[in-house]
């Protein structure tokens, strides 16, 4: 465990905390834990807690015995400013981590206004929280304090097969309501170190994968509906590529950017492992083939259904500039990643069937019901998409051990 993995504080502050939003979604949950398990700074998690949200996947905090001085939830809203000066001025936080988001393209075509308050007005609130907070800091304490901005390559639009992959000097280019939502946070971020000086950070990173994604992204979603016996949805032809990054490896880079990163500075993240959404969801059967073996190969439940209207076709990610400057590299390969997901879903057939709640399933069922199958069932051409696959209304997930 690093004793100190942010420039030391003053005595007297021995322990200040960092402040976490979002720490109960996917990548959040995942960083807590991680974070918890390497670093000595305690962790405060604000969330609001809505649909991604899940306690759940913190549970195993609880189970470990983590002493409560290391780690506190707190229920809230990044939007709601008296919270966000009573947590400043009660925990000090050194650095602040920043998930909390509306996270995902199709829910934002629906309905882009939740996406505007929280990822917009509620950056805004936040980093004015931030400043407020940093402005009485002074010394090595004001030294220390860091505002972390986590962000996506869908800032930078859509790449040609033969364009060069993002890097951070690309022109922001959002193409989904989600992507121009994170992309305006990404300005405010920028323009709040620019104008008031507070020590900001931003992440651009690709597409995340691994335990406790919520179902309604590509790879859960399909690991779900293959053991459910539903059809495997995929979007168009299923040829968009994205990038795909084991989540542990995303916040180990997350930490590499807060201790060493240049402030005002922004760093993309990726793995270098550029897959057509079609290829990752035959690896994903032939894993599942190989690790719960069903009567029929699971790729013969793909279909193809209507694509996301505006869907990008490509993104990959120049990660050089976080690797030459800050030594980050991944440790996990797609591949090894991808194991260690599927092994997870399957031994935690619990953790899924608890979060596909009836909310859920009217949430897909809004998405999918208007989404007209392609083709024949047969037509094996087409894939899923980076974020959700076509999709059938879940149910239990009692095909799962
Ligand atoms: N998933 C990816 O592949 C990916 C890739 C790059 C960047 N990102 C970014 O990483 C962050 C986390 O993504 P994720 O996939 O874990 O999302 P997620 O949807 O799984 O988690 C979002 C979390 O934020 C919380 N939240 C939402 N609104 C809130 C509010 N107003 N106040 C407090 N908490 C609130 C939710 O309850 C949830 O716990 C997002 O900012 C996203 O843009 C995601």
């Amino acid at each position: 465990m690093n004793e100190e993995l942010l420039p030391e504080t003053s005595g007297a502050f021995a322990a200040p905390p960092i402040l976490v939003t979002g720490g109960a979604g996917f990548i959040g949950s995942n960083f807590v834990l991680d974070w918890l398990e390497n670093e000595a700074a305690p962790v405060v998690n604000l969330d609001l807690l809505t649909y991604s949200g899940n306690l759940e996947n913190l549970a195993s905090l609880a189970q470990a015995s983590t002493p409560p001085e290391r780690y506190t939830f707190v229920h809230g809203d990044i939007a709601d400013t008296a919270l966000l000066t009573q947590l400043f001025a009660e925990h000090r936080p050194r650095a602040v981590v920043h998930f909390a988001a509306e996270s995902h393209v199709d829910r934002s075509i629906l309905g882009p206004e939740a996406f505007l308050r929280t990822n917009i007005d509620g950056t805004f609130r936040l980093l004015e929280a931030a400043r407020a907070h940093y402005a009485t800091l002074a010394g090595t304490e004001r030294d220390a304090f860091r505002f972390l901005h986590v962000s996506t390559d869908e800032v930078y639009g859509t790449l040609a097969p033969t364009d060069p992959p993002f890097a951070e000097t690309t022109p922001y280019a959002p193409n989904s309501p989600y992507a121009a939502s994170k992309a305006s946070s990404d300005f405010l971020v920028r323009a709040w170190h620019h104008t008031y000086g507070l020590p900001t950070l931003i992440t651009n990173c690709s597409n995340n994968y691994g335990p406790f994604q919520f179902p309604e992204k590509l790879i859960p979603l399909v690991l779900l509906n293959a053991l459910a016996g539903k059809s495997l949805p995929v979007y168009g032809d299923g040829q968009q590529v994205r990038d795909w990054l084991f989540v542990r490896d995303h916040c180990s880079a997350i930490r590499a950017v807060l201790v060493g990163g240049r402030l005002g500075q922004t760093y993309n993240i990726g793995g270098n492992n550029q897959r057509a959404n079609l290829d990752v969801v035959k690896t994903l059967c032939a894993l599942l083939d190989e690790l719960r073996p069903a009567a029929q190969p699971y790729a013969q439940q793909i279909r193809y259904v209507q694509d996301r209207p505006g869907h990008d076709r490509r993104y990959a990610i120049d990660a050089r500039k976080i690797q030459a400057e800050l030594g980050w590299y991944p440790v996990d390969t797609f591949e090894t990643g991808l194991r260690r997901t599927v092994e997870w879903y399957l031994a935690n057939g619990d953790w899924l069937a608890n979060i596909t709640s009836g909310a859920y399933k009217r949430w897909i069922e809004d998405n999918y019901s208007a989404r007209a199958p392609q083709s024949p069932s047969s037509d094996l051409r087409s894939s899923d998409q980076e974020e959700s696959p076509t999709f059938q209304p879940v149910g239990t997930a009692k095909g799962l051990a």
